[in-house]
């Protein structure tokens, strides 16, 4: 019997600074993810400046639909639906984004889907899947700190959030306040490689809270008022500060998601995220897997910060519950979603 024909999705994504687009055929044949960010531009601001943003989505993303499918030896009509990022991001961002996918999938006639951006980061660690496991799963970006309960493809609970900065938040103001360039968590990670995480001794906000809550801003604060008594004079100094704030977020993360895995009685836990990159991160939590004995997926290389692969993922796993498919007008009704700049965490799918 002939296999149904996998269908072919073309993803943007376009929610803060990076202009991204991918093309997915089924779950897992990524014809291409590429990326244009503009961390550069906005570094020179100290932070992302949202009209700025949408002004280089609009020159990026034009042309580069075009060249994926060159790349992806495919023309516009070998796309079977398209999706955007709906929200939550920058309002002047979104629009491009949504506004283009949605141009693309009325001119071809074809489904359209929109997506939230936080489903994307969440789902990413089991890119390829075409079923979600049950697990739990640790969103730690730039813009979100949550412990969320999957139960499978969308039914999920939030069951932990930041109270105010999330975790990339945090490294990034720590960062900034060491005087390294925006986004600073990478370089602070990078750093903190030299440095005894032992050195200095910062808190460890809400770790006996007994719930999934997170808060990063005391443990902020607490670095800053340090800087302000001990100004760091010495490259050793700093990169024992980066070590000792990179090993107090780190036990925060991992204490509260083992927890919520013990509590939940589950032994899967997916990480997404730009933090998911951070090295103390990953090397604490493999060790705590085979320890305790429990998977661990991080969400692959390329797929941690902003991309448009998991916004594509997300939609293939809609296009394949959707029965409605092959008729793209009763997929409509997404063309009328607007951008949600406030997306809830809680609506998904
Ligand atoms: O997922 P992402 O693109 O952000 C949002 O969607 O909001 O991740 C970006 C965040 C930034 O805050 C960046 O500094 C942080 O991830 N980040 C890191 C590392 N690499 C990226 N933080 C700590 N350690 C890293 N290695
Ligand atoms: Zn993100």
């Amino acid at each position: 019997m002939n296999q149904p024909k996998s269908r072919t999705l073309l993803a943007i994504e376009s929610s803060c600074d990076e202009t991204a687009i991918a093309i997915l055929r089924g779950f897992n044949e990524l014809l291409i993810s590429n990326i244009t960010s503009q961390a550069n531009i906005h570094a020179s601001y100290g932070g992302v400046v949202p009209e700025v943003a949408s002004r280089n989505h609009l020159a990026d993303l034009p042309p580069m639909i075009p060249h994926a499918l060159q790349c992806a030896n495919l023309t516009i009509h070998d796309i079977d639906a398209f999706a955007a990022t709906v929200g939550p991001g920058l309002a002047p961002a979104l629009l491009v984004g949504l506004s283009h996918a949605k141009g693309l999938a009325i001119g071809m006639n074809r489904p359209f889907f929109a997506i939230n951006h936080i489903e994307g980061h969440l789902l990413s660690p089991f890119f390829g899947y075409s079923t979600i496991p049950e697990h739990i799963g640790l969103i730690v970006s730039g813009g979100h700190t949550l412990l969320v309960h999957v139960k499978s493809f969308g039914d999920y609970t939030v069951a932990g959030k930041s109270i105010d900065d999330a975790a990339g938040e945090a490294f990034d103001k720590v960062a900034k306040l060491l005087n390294m360039p925006y986004p600073g968590g990478a370089l602070l990670d990078e750093l903190a490689e030299k440095g005894n995480p032992k050195a200095f001794d910062l808190p460890r906000s809400m770790l006996h809270s007994k719930d999934s809550n997170f808060s990063f801003s005391g443990l902020k604060t607490a670095v800053r008022y340090l800087l302000e008594k001990h100004p760091i004079e010495t490259a050793e100094a700093k990169a024992n500060l980066c070590a000792s704030f990179r090993e107090a977020v780190v036990d925060i993360l991992v204490a509260k998601s083992l927890e919520l895995m013990q509590k939940k009685n589950l032994r899967i836990l997916g990480v997404s995220g730009g933090v998911a990159t951070n090295v103390r991160l990953r090397q604490r939590l493999l060790e705590e897997s085979l320890r305790i004995g429990f998977e661990i997926h991080f969400a692959p290389e390329g797929m941690r910060m902003d991309n448009a692969a998991m916004i594509a993922y997300v939609a293939a796993h809609r296009l394949a519950s959707s029965k409605s498919y092959l008729c793209p007008h009763t997929c409509k009704s997404e063309l009328d979603d607007d951008i949600q700049p406030r997306l809830d965490w809680k609506k998904f799918s």
